[in-house]
């Protein structure tokens, strides 16, 4: 009995260990819309306090998202939640972002900046309202250049960052940033969340990541809302045939 009772103790302790994270951060998340309320709770799931930065801290809204989120979580003006953390993950609206990064730029130097914004490239949707010559990314990582952004998460929907198990199967989330530190720290907040992911270059791909909502965008711009696209990345390995020599450009970007 003593041996059975001693086993159990060491089970509830391993299962309480293996749920706690190898370092609990302080996040910020900015925003309480659809993606804000699906990565808050991810967060405090995976063993982090989140403070919301909101334009209303205390409304009903948010206040709910609050208890729901739970571990500790609350909710602040967006610049009090910056200051406090130690994450800050950019979960509002692209035609925000900038007011917000620049308003807030000595509270995020050193800081990891989680971007999941998507903006469209103007050479590509001129008239689309917030697109922009770059990308998201790289002019977040211009207005706080002090600051590590890393590109997360905006290929991915807001239901299955709430509930991974509706892909049917695993996700693989692409991280582009200029700071490897920081992006293998984010990669393992994301992995804890049940993702896999695969750290691709640097924020000028960031491009690239955006470039892929407007799979998303494209019919919705038209009212097609019955007619969404639903995609995910998966990690694999390149057909047979498939080798630097296929790809272009390669050979010259070849390491000494
Ligand atoms: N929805 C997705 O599946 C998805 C997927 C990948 C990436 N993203 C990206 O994630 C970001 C958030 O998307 P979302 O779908 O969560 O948007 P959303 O539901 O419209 O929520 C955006 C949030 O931004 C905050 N915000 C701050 N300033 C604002 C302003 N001036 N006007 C309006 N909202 C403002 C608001 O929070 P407060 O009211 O608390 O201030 C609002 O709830 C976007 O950049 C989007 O491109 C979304």
């Amino acid at each position: 009995m003593i041996a059975r009772n001693i086993l159990a103790a060491i089970a509830a302790t391993l299962y309480v260990l293996s749920s706690v994270p190898a370092f609990a951060d302080v996040v910020a998340v900015i925003g309480t819309g659809r993606m804000g309320g699906a990565i808050g709770p991810r967060f405090a799931e995976t063993g982090h306090t989140v403070i919301y930065g909101s334009r209303t801290p205390t409304s009903e809204k948010v206040t709910a998202l609050v208890a729901q989120t739970g571990n500790g979580a609350r909710a602040e003006t967006s610049a009090k939640a910056i200051a406090e953390a130690d994450i800050i993950v950019l979960a509002l609206l692209w035609q925000a972002t900038e007011d917000l990064i620049k308003a807030n730029v000595d509270n995020l130097d050193g800081k990891i900046v989680f971007d999941i914004t998507n903006a469209t490239l103007k050479a590509l949707q001129p008239d689309r309202n917030g697109a922009v010559e770059s990308s998201a990314g790289e002019l977040i990582q211009g207005w706080a250049p002090k600051s590590k952004v890393v590109k997360a998460f905006n290929t991915v929907g807001y239901h299955i960052v709430a509930d991974p198990a509706q892909a049917g199967g695993p996700v693989t989330v692409p991280l582009v940033g200029n700071d490897q530190e920081a992006m293998e720290r984010v990669a393992d907040l994301v992995q804890a969340m049940g993702f896999e992911t695969m750290i691709l270059g640097g924020i000028e791909q960031a491009h690239v990541l955006e470039g892929m909502a407007s799979l998303y965008f494209v019919p919705y711009g038209s009212g097609r809302f019955d007619e969404a696209f639903e995609y995910y990345f998966r990690k694999g390995t390149a057909p047979a045939g498939i080798g630097s020599a296929q790809v272009r450009g390669a050979d010259s970007k070849k390491p000494e």
